[in-house]
């Protein structure tokens, strides 16, 4: 069953991804070189509880911080730790809250000082393959259609795609059904309007293939190379969809591009 929110439940859940959208701008105040990623997730988490919020990783099936910080060739889940921020990483910071009950789920990934090209694409395609895949969505569109989209751009690009961990609904419960893959699949699930889902691409700049690191949580490619993974809370509408977690240009609602 995929939940169907309320007008009084999706202005929680706006407030919900408001509150994110500051914390992100917290953190970004101090993402510099030589910061530890356990620095970053002290200061997220105390944002977040300042701010009448839970962190809502904190404690899910054991995760022991607030936010998953992964670098470089980490694709997601990296536990934030006594590592030093260097010049040339890129940094995943993946932050989920909730405020009165209600869940808002984001990722951006940081271009720490000089990096190559290849890297300044794979983290900026990343954030365009969230694009193809949102701008799909209104009432009526099939999850398989955002899904596409988003594959199609990441291989335009010569990126690959993992297929391990995908998007989700999320309310009252960080991860709520349907599934939102980041690959063509057979799910010809219809999005109604009220339908709140995360769409977060992990795009890889070699070979998709990761695998799971001894601390049970970080994911890493198993090729070295570097991923980038960028993701937002999408409230769906009957003709296009509102990102919950990011500035819509313009303040305005966007309509989806048929
Ligand atoms: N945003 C991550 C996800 O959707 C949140 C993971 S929380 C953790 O999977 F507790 F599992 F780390
Ligand atoms: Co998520």
């Amino acid at each position: 069953m995929i939940s169907i929110k309320s007008e009084r439940e999706i202005s929680l859940m706006r407030e919900a991804g408001k509150r994110l959208k500051e914390t992100f701008a917290e953190i970004e105040k101090h993402l510099k070189v030589g910061i530890t990623t356990k620095e970053i997730d002290e200061i997220a988490h105390d944002y977040i509880i300042q701010n009448d919020c839970i962190p809502s990783c904190l404690g899910y099936e054991g995760y022991p911080a607030t936010i998953c910080i992964s670098i470089n060739d980490e694709v997601v889940h990296g536990i934030p730790r006594n590592y030093k921020i260097k010049n040339g990483d890129i940094v995943s910071c993946d932050i989920v809250l909730s405020y009165k009950g209600y869940h808002a789920d984001a990722t951006r990934t940081y271009i720490i000082g000089t990096v190559s090209k290849e890297i300044i694409d794979l983290v900026e395609n990343t954030k365009k393959a969230f694009y193809a895949g949102v701008s799909k969505v209104r009432e009526g569109v099939r999850v398989k259609e955002i899904s596409k989209a988003i594959e199609d751009y990441a291989h335009l690009h010569n990126l690959s795609v993992v297929e391990e961990l995908v998007g989700h609904g999320i309310g009252t419960e960080m991860h709520e059904e349907p599934d939102i893959p980041n690959f063509d699949t057979n799910n010809n699930t219809r999005l109604k309007a009220g339908m709140v889902i995360c769409i977060e691409p992990m795009l890889n700049l070699g070979s998709k293939e990761v695998y799971l690191c001894e601390d049970e949580w970080t994911v890493k490619t198993c090729d070295g190379k570097y991923s980038s993974h960028y993701e937002n809370t999408v409230l769906v509408t009957k003709d296009g969809y509102e990102i919950l977690t990011e500035e819509n240009i313009n303040g305005e609602k966007k309509k989806c591009s048929k």
